[in-house]
């Protein structure tokens, strides 16, 4: 009876029912019945029924003809996949259509998955310009030049391109030499003290990267501690750029801890830029990419002082760029992307690296032998550009290494102008567009036998005309600065290793699984056991 009144009450017509028509009369009890029956919790559910209709619309109004879900999971869609990122999720994205897309929370977001579509959209400058994790403008600083598009960022570009040159890169060597010598021997002590235990290096590898670019980019400015610190706090930066994060900085998260090790970062370049500075301005020698681009500023204010003075000044003398010049902290942002940049990917890179070559020991003999007879059979011998020059088999192993994993899969783009990508698709302004790299790498036409490691291809076979597959390091105007540097550096450190270490793989059923972090690692995070070679 009970339940029985109460549902006359509530649905049945208002003043059919006794108990409810005084009320309605009364003011006091008309807006209590307002509030407590219907606007409340009706008003609430209609909203919500309208949103939830609204963000389905939406989703469809942009999906158009691209392939995706029927519906979306209301309002955050796959939220919760892409913070755990699958790699499987990926493939079954890029298997599924040309174009496919997903909508997280408010975000439309389209991946391409075929090497023309990704041409198309690393080359529509136009269109699109990558796109940054929210928390990268608050790591990187707003001011950073990354975040710089069209004629501002090539013009600030032009002024880097200098630094990366074979010329340039010839200078820093004796850096990454020094890095790989000590880095070898703190392997070697590890595994003696682990008593030649198996054990995860991924992280391992992931200190040496840090420590690599940490000397390349400012060399002995910064202490040994300062490079080990920076080395082991940087995870948190790569933690902390997750795709959705909470719009302000919360004490103690991922975002609050990754700001303050990228504060600590910047810290400790100011202070090197600082130094660079002076030691360049008493004539020092170039000796890592910060001296470089300091004594480029220098020359140009030399040159500008010059024309100011109404000097003649020979063409020959005119700097290849006329740079303004930076301050320490700008110096020390700029060299800090290009930490950000390298980390995770060479990172990803060395780990596969060493990888593959416990697993194919044949190969890694050929490299081995390469490797010894540019030295002239004296293993001791630092790695010149020379010698990296006259190693077409170490080359072909690092490329076929970076074509079989492909450390960067994909590349987000922001859609800032609608965006006619096909015939029959257009992508809407303010939708993240993303090019695929691991699809053009594994595909079966411009590579034979794609899933196969096979480091001739590069040497007899046609791997080396498929540049249009080459997109590992992207292309179009933000093609990677650091894909000359990036390629040597593999180079002279699997033939070093290869020269004083033995290094065995213990395979595990997730060897050759595939984990996102950033980029991509083998799901056991790689475990080696290395020795001194007799
Ligand atoms: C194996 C190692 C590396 C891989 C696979 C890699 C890959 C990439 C990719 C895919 C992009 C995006 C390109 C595009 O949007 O077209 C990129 C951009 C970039 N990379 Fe790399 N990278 C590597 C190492 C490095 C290193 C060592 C440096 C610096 C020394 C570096 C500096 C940069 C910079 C500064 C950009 C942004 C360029 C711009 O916006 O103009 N990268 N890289």
């Amino acid at each position: 009876m009970v339940n029985m009144a109460n549902f006359t009450g509530s649905f049945a017509s208002p003043s059919a029912d006794a108990t409810v028509s005084p009320q309605l009369f009364a003011p006091a009890g008309l807006i209590a019945t307002v509030l407590d029956g219907f606007t409340i919790w009706k008003g609430l559910l209609t909203f919500l029924v309208a949103a939830v209709i609204y963000d389905q619309f939406k989703y469809h109004y942009l999906k158009g003809a691209i392939v995706g879900p029927m519906y979306k999971i209301p309002f955050m869609g796959p939220f919760l996949q892409s913070v755990n990122p699958k790699f499987t999720e990926y493939k079954a994205k890029w298997d599924s259509g040309d174009l496919s897309c997903v909508s997280v929370f408010h975000k439309f977001v389209v991946i391409a998955s075929t090497r023309d579509m990704s041409r198309k959209i690393f080359n529509s400058p136009g269109y699109v310009k990558p796109c940054v994790v929210d928390a990268a403008h608050k790591l990187l600083g707003k001011t950073n030049w990354v975040f710089l598009d069209g004629k501002a960022h090539v013009d600030y570009r032009k002024g880097l391109n200098g630094l990366f040159t074979r010329q340039a890169l010839a200078m820093y060597l004796p850096r990454s030499e020094e890095v790989f010598n000590s880095y070898n021997e703190k392997f070697l002590q590890k595994s003696a003290a682990t008593n030649f235990t198996p054990t995860p290096w991924m992280s391992e590898f992931r200190e040496l990267m840090c420590a690599l670019s940490c000397r390349t980019f400012v060399g002995y400015y910064i202490t040994d501690e300062g490079v080990q610190k920076i080395a082991d706090d940087y995870y948190l930066i790569t933690a902390a750029l997750e795709l959705v994060n909470f719009p302000i900085i919360l004490p103690y998260t991922k975002t609050w801890y990754g700001k303050k090790a990228a504060d600590m970062v910047l810290e400790e370049f100011t202070k090197c830029a600082a130094k660079s500075k002076a030691r360049m301005a008493a004539g020092g020698e170039i000796s890592c990419i910060m001296d470089a681009w300091v004594k480029a500023q220098l020359d140009s204010a030399a040159y500008r002082e010059k024309i100011e003075k109404g000097i003649q000044v020979d063409s020959s003398e005119k700097p290849s760029q006329v740079l303004r010049e930076f301050s320490d902290f700008e110096i020390a942002q700029t060299i800090f992307t290009f930490l950000f940049a390298s980390q995770d990917a060479t990172s990803a890179a060395s780990t596969w690296l060493f990888q593959l070559m416990a697993d194919r020991p044949e190969i890694l003999d050929k490299v081995r032998e390469e490797n010894l007879n540019v030295r002239n059979g004296d293993r001791t011998l630092p790695a010149t550009m020379d010698m990296l020059g006259q190693m077409p088999y170490t080359r072909a192993v690092v490329k076929e290494t970076l074509r079989y994993r492909p450390p960067v899969i994909m590349v987000p783009y922001l859609v800032k102008k609608d965006f006619p990508i096909s015939e029959t698709v257009t992508v809407s302004k303010g939708s993240m567009i993303i090019p695929s790299v691991w699809p053009a790498c594994h595909d079966e036409e411009a590579y034979p036998n794609a899933d196969s490691f096979d480091p001739d291809r590069w040497i007899t076979g046609t791997a080396e005309q498929q540049t249009k597959n080459w997109l590992v390091f992207g292309t179009g105007p933000h093609y990677c600065l650091g894909q000359t540097y990036a390629q040597l550096s593999l180079m002279s450190m699997i033939g070093k290793a290869s020269m004083v270490m033995d290094w065995e793989h213990t395979p595990t059923p997730e060897s050759e699984d595939i984990k996102v972090f950033a980029t991509i690692f083998p799901q056991d995070d790689c475990l080696l056991t290395f020795r001194a070679r007799p």
